[in-house]
């Protein structure tokens, strides 16, 4: 495996963020011909039977397909190993007949951002980084937290003020990071962050090729999950687009190596209010950055950094683009929730963006289609609290019982309501 340019394609010489030539982001290029696939889908299946640490993480399971890292280097918290949900209130909210949820959100830290981390962290330790650095909307803060105290060096966070949930917060001081809320937005702390020197500290925001790397093994163990048989499609959520880089990628590669028969179509969904990437997609010519507006802060992300990346991988799979307003995310996370399953609000812009592909007829009602959720339910408690006291179609008030009669009361008509008998 090698670093080239993501977009002019030099050869990368050094451990750098972007490209010497043309400042475009840098990606790792694998070589299929080196693997069997048959093989490798053997040896991914064995050790899942071995208590080796490598082998229990989602992420190292899959090391002939990452760069290459010393063992002892390695600082895994068994991340990536996700469960694939069927999705039925979610299905019939979205007028689809075969919808699963692969649940990112269960996770160490609870979002998807561990897949990435522990590649991140580890390629830092073994180059003997003291520092890593990350700006973040909450969960790359957790993340990096974490996996940072693990591997014994210091974390730097820059998060937007008051703009992280409490949760994220929390996560991310308990895990001993030093947390630098700025008078600004996320784009704005990550245009700080840029301008640090690599050589100093390790960045590793989504930029930095490591951790896309690490993102990929969620296609890796999607497409496992379903016994190397592509979904029709894969929708998730867009923020720095990162992720959609990473999906794409490990599609992609997964295809070259021969270890699935055809590419998913991915589709991107964003926040109304922070939806530049969607605009682009349908406009064409460069991105124009917005002020990001969105109530699903994880994605309130005006000024993508990953976007040529994750435009690539949308087109190459024929996928597609579109925003939902904050109400529709709203509406879709509390349906989330009735699956029993949950998620954090930027997650639930998948279901809200398939409802709307599927109302248009972009994707077909027959289709076999996989959302992505980012966070978990936890993530966010404030939201949901707002929720639920409103108005909204999914609301689930606290009911309140100021005598014993009204208690009485109530639980007959919850049981009477069901049908319930007594013994
Ligand atoms: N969903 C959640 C829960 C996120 O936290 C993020 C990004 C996204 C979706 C979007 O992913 O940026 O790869 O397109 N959160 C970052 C953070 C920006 O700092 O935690 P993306």
């Amino acid at each position: 495996m090698h670093l080239a340019c993501s977009e002019c394609h030099a050869v990368a010489t050094a451990d750098t963020l972007f490209c010497d030539a043309c400042g475009g982001l840098l990606a790792f290029v694998l070589d299929p011909s080196a693997h069997d696939a048959q093989q490798l889908r053997r040896r991914f299946a064995e050790r899942r039977l071995s208590d080796d640490p490598l082998d229990t993480s989602g992420v190292w399971r899959f090391r002939e397909l990452l760069p290459r890292i010393a063992a002892e280097h390695v600082v895994t918290l068994r991340e990536n190993v996700v469960p694939l949900y069927e999705a039925r209130v979610g299905a019939s909210y979205a007028d689809a007949t075969s919808l699963s949820y692969l649940h990112l959100g269960m996770n160490p830290t609870a979002s998807f951002k561990d897949a990435g981390m522990t590649a991140a962290i580890s390629h830092a330790t073994s180059r003997g980084a003291r520092v890593a650095v990350c700006a973040s909307t909450g969960n790359t803060a957790a993340s990096m937290a974490a996996y940072a105290s693990r591997a014994g060096i210091v974390a730097l966070v820059l998060v937007p003020a008051g703009g992280i949930s409490e949760a994220k917060m929390a996560q991310t001081l308990d895990y001993g990071a030093t947390v630098v809320a700025i008078e600004g937005d996320f784009d704005r702390a990550l245009e700080v962050v840029r301008t640090l020197d690599p050589e100093r500290v390790a960045i590793v925001n989504s930029v930095n090729p490591y951790r896309i790397e690490g993102q990929k093994c969620a296609a890796f163990a999607l497409l496992e999950a379903r016994g190397w048989i592509a979904p029709d499609w894969l929708v998730l959520p867009g923020g720095n687009l990162g992720n959609t880089s990473a999906f794409g990628k490990g599609f992609r590669e997964a295809l070259a190596l021969g270890l699935i028969d055809r590419l998913p179509k991915i589709a991107v969904v964003q926040a109304a209010g922070a939806a530049p990437f969607a605009r682009v997609f349908h406009e064409g010519g460069e991105l124009q950055p917005v002020h990001a507006q969105t109530t699903a802060t994880a994605i309130k992300i005006g000024a993508p950094a990953s976007w040529r990346k994750a435009l690539a991988e949308v087109r190459g799979t024929n996928g597609t683009v579109l925003a939902v307003t904050d109400g529709e995310i709203g509406d879709a996370r509390a349906v989330i929730g009735r699956d029993g399953i949950g998620c954090e609000p930027a997650s639930a812009a998948s279901l809200a963006g398939l409802r709307k592909l599927r109302a248009e007829g972009t994707i077909a009602r027959e289709a076999d289609v996989v959302l992505i959720l980012t966070g978990h339910v936890l993530k966010d408690g404030a939201y949901a609290g707002a929720y639920h006291a409103s108005a909204a179609p999914f609301a689930n008030a606290i009911r309140s019982a100021p005598s014993d009669a009204a208690l009485q009361a109530l639980i007959d008509e919850v049981t009477d309501a069901t049908g319930a008998t007594r013994g």
